[in-house]
């Protein structure tokens, strides 16, 4: 079973025991932003000149993009850690791979790249592991079509075989789901389309896509929720800082929140306002977290974090802070259920399709640790508890894997987490940053 599950996703598998640790001290530096490096990297391969990415990820996920870049004729360098020197090759400088184009277990670079790659002379085709094997593509092949994209799937999943020369005209989309990911690929199209591209969102979703063609010079009006682009500019290389990844502070958040005596530091961290929603969530259970020097860094919004462990209650879910933490459910199931009383999540469907089922995956794992969770179809009633020790399966998702090492820390026995391999997808190091600040996990074997 091991092997079939873990075999052909390219990683060794690695599973971990996480102990109770002491009370978290001391000041993390967390990796660059996921969703930033993708777009940055994307960006500057169809710019004109170089463009230098400061605080990349140097995530599975985001070296994944690179390398299907590189595969498509665009040379990128890295001088040092975290650092990429993209020499852009222009809007149609891109050339034909006689090779698939791998992105690993990335959704963002597959969905982003059906679009930019929609818009080429050359077809495609685009493969993933066998977590993002199983990632709906409809979202975006279907709106892709209406631009004229001629994008073939498995029965609406991955491999995507994208048919370069189309003519490709522009669409006012409104989303059925809050998706930024399907959001950026038909901006990304619309670069190559005739006439304008106009997007309308159910809810606001992250506008790192927006923002960034903009820096690079592409005119663009977008306002939380809406975005509209006209195809025939250019893009003009300009230099990126990635701001540090919300997504990774969360696990510290809710780690010191919960173990009693913590402290801990989290500097420069992006505060793009559709990230935040688990802020104002662990806020509203009674977390202490102090916002500390806030201020701008590469147009985004960046600031300090100290956080206090406190006693957290549980809390109805506002529905409308569900798309600003759509990455942050995992560890607020934990933190849900170490709160005294019960916390009711609902709106999260899409938490189905994520790298797991994440509502699924989440339950079972809680449920070993003697938590009563109540499933629903779009979200669950958690009844704050003490945790127990046991065995629990991450389902090849990194944010599974890392939330559960957050529970091993208040966890009456030792909790061991199977299949954590796919940590270092969006989070490479996780293991030596917490074990530096007071976590106690280990790989096993
Ligand atoms: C992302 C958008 C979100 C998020 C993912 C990154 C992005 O996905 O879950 O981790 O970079 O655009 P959806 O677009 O599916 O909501």
């Amino acid at each position: 079973m091991a092997e079939q599950l873990y075999g052909e996703a390219g990683l060794n598998r690695l599973d971990w025991n996480s102990h109770r640790g002491q009370a978290l001290q001391g000041s993390v530096q967390v990796p660059g932003d996921k969703s930033v490096s993708h777009r940055a990297l994307m960006l500057s391969a169809i710019a004109d000149g170089d463009s230098r990415i400061r605080g990349f990820l140097e995530g599975e996920d985001t070296r994944a993009t690179a390398a299907v870049l590189a595969q498509l004729g665009v040379r990128i360098a890295a001088p040092s850690s975290g650092e990429r020197v993209v020499k852009g090759v222009g809007l149609h400088g891109l050339q034909a791979s006689s090779q698939p184009l791998d992105c690993g277990n990335a959704g963002t670079g597959m969905r982003l790249l059906a679009g930019l790659l929609a818009g080429q002379a050359f077809d495609s085709v685009l493969v993933g592991d066998d977590s993002l094997s199983k990632r709906p593509m409809r979202r975006v092949t279907v709106p892709l079509a209406l631009m004229g994209a001629q994008i073939d799937t498995r029965d609406g999943l991955p491999p995507l075989r994208v048919r370069g020369g189309q003519p490709l005209h522009g669409i006012r989309y409104e989303l059925p789901v809050a998706s930024a990911q399907v959001k950026s690929a038909l901006l990304l199209a619309g670069l190559y389309s005739m006439g304008d591209t106009e997007i309308v969102e159910p809810h606001p979703t992250r506008d790192y896509t927006e923002r960034m063609l903009a820096a690079f010079g592409w005119p663009i009006q977008f306002t939380p929720g809406h975005a509209r682009l006209s195809g025939g500019h250019v893009l003009r290389a300009t230099d990126i800082e990635v701001p540090a990844d919300f997504s990774s502070a969360a696990f510290f958040l809710v780690a010191a929140s919960i173990v009693p005596g913590s402290e801990l530091r989290l500097p420069a961290v992006g505060l793009n306002p559709r990230r935040t929603g688990l802020l104002h969530a662990l806020r509203l259970m009674g977390a202490d977290i102090t916002i500390e020097r806030p201020r701008e860094s590469g147009g985004e919004p960046v600031a300090d974090l100290l956080v206090r462990h406190a006693p957290l209650h549980g809390i109805e879910l506002p529905e409308a802070l569900v798309p600003d933490m759509i990455d942050e459910f995992p560890v607020l199931f934990v933190a849900a259920a170490v709160a005294s009383g019960q916390t009711l999540v609902r709106g999260a469907a899409e938490l189905r399709v994520k790298e797991s089922d994440r509502i699924a995956t989440m339950a079972a794992g809680l449920r070993t640790l003697g938590v009563h969770i109540e499933e629903r179809p779009d979200g669950a009633i958690i009844h704050g508890t003490h945790l127990q020790g046991g065995t629990v399966e991450s389902h090849l998702d990194h944010r599974i894997a890392m939330s559960f090492a957050v529970a091993g820390l208040v966890a009456s026995g030792p909790l061991r987490i199977n299949g954590c391999q796919h940590v270092a997808t969006s989070f490479p190091g996780f293991m030596e940053l917490a074990n530096a600040c007071g976590f106690a996990l280990e790989p096993v074997g």
